[in-house]
C-alpha cells in the first residue's frame, strides 16, 4: 500500500468492546489514519456488537460450532476480510487462537493487546493471574500474532504499580484505562510509520 493512503482495519472482539470503542472513538476523531471496515464477533450476543452499531461499522458474527472446524470459520473470516478490502487486523478482546487460516491470509499484520508484561501471565484472566501473584508491577502488552497464545514480537508496554491496598477491581479499573490509551496510540504509530508489513511503499 502506497504511504498517505488510508488503511482499511478490521477489530475482531468477543466481548464488551472497551477497547473497540476507544479505537472507534480515536478513528472518528481523526487520530487513527484508517477507517473500521468491520467487526468480528464470536459471540453474537455481546455487547461490542452494539457500540459497533452506534458507530455504524458493518459486522460479522459467527457461533464457531455452527462449522465443522476452525478452518471453515476462519475461511469465511478471510473472505470477509477480502471482500471488505481489509489490509490489518487488530484485536481487541478476541478471546481465540488465531489459526493458520487467517494467519497465512494476514501474516505480520495482526495485532493483539494483552492486559498483562508479557511474556509474565499469558492467557485468560492476566489481571487476575497477576493479582493473585502479588506482583509489584504488571501492566499492557501490544504484540504481534503468531501461533503461540501471546507469544509474538511485542510491540509497546506500559506498566502500572500494584498499590498497597489494591484490589482486583481497581488493578482492572487502572488497566483499562492504560490500555484505551496505548492500544489506539500504537495503530496510529504502525498506521502512520509503516511498520507494519505492507505499509511500506
Ligand atoms: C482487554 O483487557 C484486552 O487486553 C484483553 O481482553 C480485554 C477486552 O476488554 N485481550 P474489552 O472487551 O475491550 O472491554
Amino acid at each position: 500500500m502506497s504511504k498517505g493512503k488510508k488503511s482499511r482495519i478490521a477489530l475482531f472482539a468477543s466481548g464488551s468492546g472497551s477497547n473497540f470503542q476507544a479505537i472507534a472513538q480515536s478513528v472518528q476523531q481523526g487520530e487513527i489514519p484508517a477507517s473500521i471496515a468491520m467487526l468480528i464477533c464470536d459471540q453474537p450476543d455481546a455487547y461490542v456488537i452494539k457500540r459497533a452499531e452506534q458507530f455504524q461499522i458493518p459486522v460479522f458474527s459467527f457461533r464457531a460450532k455452527d462449522y465443522p472446524s476452525k478452518l471453515e470459520f476462519e475461511k469465511e473470516i478471510v473472505s470477509k476480510l477480502r471482500e471488505a478490502g481489509v489490509d490489518f487486523i487488530f484485536l481487541a478482546g478476541y478471546m481465540r487462537l488465531i489459526g493458520e487460516t487467517l494467519l497465512n491470509a494476514y501474516r505480520g499484520k495482526i495485532v493483539n493487546i494483552h492486559p498483562s508484561l508479557l511474556p509474565a501471565f499469558p492467557g485468560k484472566d492476566a489481571i487476575g493471574q497477576a493479582f493473585n501473584a502479588q506482583v509489584k508491577v504488571t501492566g499492557v502488552t501490544v504484540h504481534f500474532v503468531d501461533e503461540g497464545m501471546d507469544t509474538g514480537p511485542i510491540i509497546d508496554q506500559e506498566s502500572v504499580k500494584m498499590a498497597v491496598d489494591e484490589t482486583r477491581e481497581s488493578l482492572q479499573e487502572k488497566i483499562q484505562g492504560i490500555e484505551h490509551e496505548l492500544y489506539p496510540k500504537v495503530i496510529k504509530t504502525l498506521l502512520t510509520e509503516a511498520v507494519m508489513e505492507g505499509t511500506k511503499e
